[in-house]
């Protein structure tokens, strides 16, 4: 009876464990895409009965033990969306969702017909794998007006759910955010040429971010002038090039016809 009884309470203990003290909690993982994600059913060794996972979304099953019938697989979904996608632990029936991509975003639900039933739910969030952003300089912006600036345009396509921001140092200087559209994102940013602060480019999301640097130094040369410089010490080469050679061949000419008139 007492044996019993501490079974009784063991078990309670160990469902407890399992699933916490609200039924209602739902764990939530935020996931890069590409990345991997383990769903912890919290079972330290499944016995016996049955523990099956469903995709809450289209209610499809897509991974069962079921230790009766010594069944163990994991299934690709209806549309084949897990497909090669799946890890199913033996012993603790926890999932692993591998290369993730946001096709798998959504509730997971585990549930686990033992001694007692009782379930588990997990949200899944995926995140786009943010790009480097671009910084573009106008090189058709060469007038007198911008002689002491450099503009710079910092870009980056195709995002969504992201904000975009210059930073001088670590202090922000603008930002700009979008929702969850896929769109094309710029922000402009005007600096001196003899600026000697650390500029850098920054797009984030709520799990990562990507930081281009601004080289001043090295982007930034101030291109009417460089432009003019240029022009000039061709000119200046060329045109002494030339003089030397027109000098050369005076030369020559002129000792030929010395020759050729002492010849005859
Ligand atoms: C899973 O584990 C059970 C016992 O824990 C074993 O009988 C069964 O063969 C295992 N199945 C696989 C696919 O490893
Ligand atoms: C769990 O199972 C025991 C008997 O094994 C039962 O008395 C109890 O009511 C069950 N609890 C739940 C929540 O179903
Ligand atoms: C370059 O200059 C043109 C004309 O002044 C302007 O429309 C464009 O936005 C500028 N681009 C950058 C990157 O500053
Ligand atoms: C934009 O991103 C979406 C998903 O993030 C992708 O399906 C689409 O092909 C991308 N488009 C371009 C032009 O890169
Ligand atoms: C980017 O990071 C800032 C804090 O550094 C945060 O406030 C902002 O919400 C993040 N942007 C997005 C789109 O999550
Ligand atoms: C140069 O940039 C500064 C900001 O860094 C701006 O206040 C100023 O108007 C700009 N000057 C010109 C000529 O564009
Ligand atoms: C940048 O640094 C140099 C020497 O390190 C200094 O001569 C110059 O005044 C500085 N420029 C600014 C804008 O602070
Ligand atoms: C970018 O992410 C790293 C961690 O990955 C963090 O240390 C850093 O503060 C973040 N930078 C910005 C500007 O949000």
């Amino acid at each position: 009876m007492f044996n019993a009884f501490l079974l009784f309470c063991l078990c309670r203990l160990h469902l407890i464990g399992v699933f916490g003290s609200s039924r209602n909690e739902m764990q939530s993982f935020s996931v890069m895409e590409g990345d991997s994600v383990t769903l912890h059913t919290g079972v330290t060794e499944l016995h016996k009965g049955e523990l099956t996972w469903h995709f809450v979304a289209d209610n499809s099953l897509i991974a069962l033990i079921n230790r009766a019938y010594q069944a163990f697989s994991t299934m690709d979904g209806p549309d084949g969306r897990f497909r090669d996608r799946l890890k199913l632990d033996n012993n603790t029936g926890s999932l692993t969702i591998i290369n993730i991509r946001s096709e798998h975003a959504g509730v997971y639900e585990a549930q686990i017909f033992s001694d007692n039933t009782s379930s588990k739910r997990f949200k899944v969030t995926v995140y786009a794998r943010l790009p480097v952003p671009v910084l573009i300089f106008n090189s058709s912006q060469c007038s007198s007006s911008s002689q002491y600036n450099c503009s710079v345009l910092c870009s980056v396509v195709n995002v969504s759910a992201v904000s975009l921001s210059w930073y001088k140092g670590n202090s922000v200087l603008s930002s700009i955010s979008v929702s969850d559209l896929s769109i094309s994102l710029s922000l402009p940013l005007e600096v001196k040429y003899q600026d000697n602060n650390t500029y850098s480019c920054v797009i984030n999301n709520t799990i990562s971010n990507q930081t281009t640097h601004l080289d001043i130094n090295t982007h930034c040369q101030p291109c009417s002038g460089s432009a003019f410089w240029t022009v000039f010490i061709t000119t200046a080469v060329v045109g002494s090039l030339l003089t030397v050679a027109a000098v050369w061949m005076i030369r020559i000419y002129n000792n030929q016809r010395k020759t050729d008139h002492e010849g005859s």
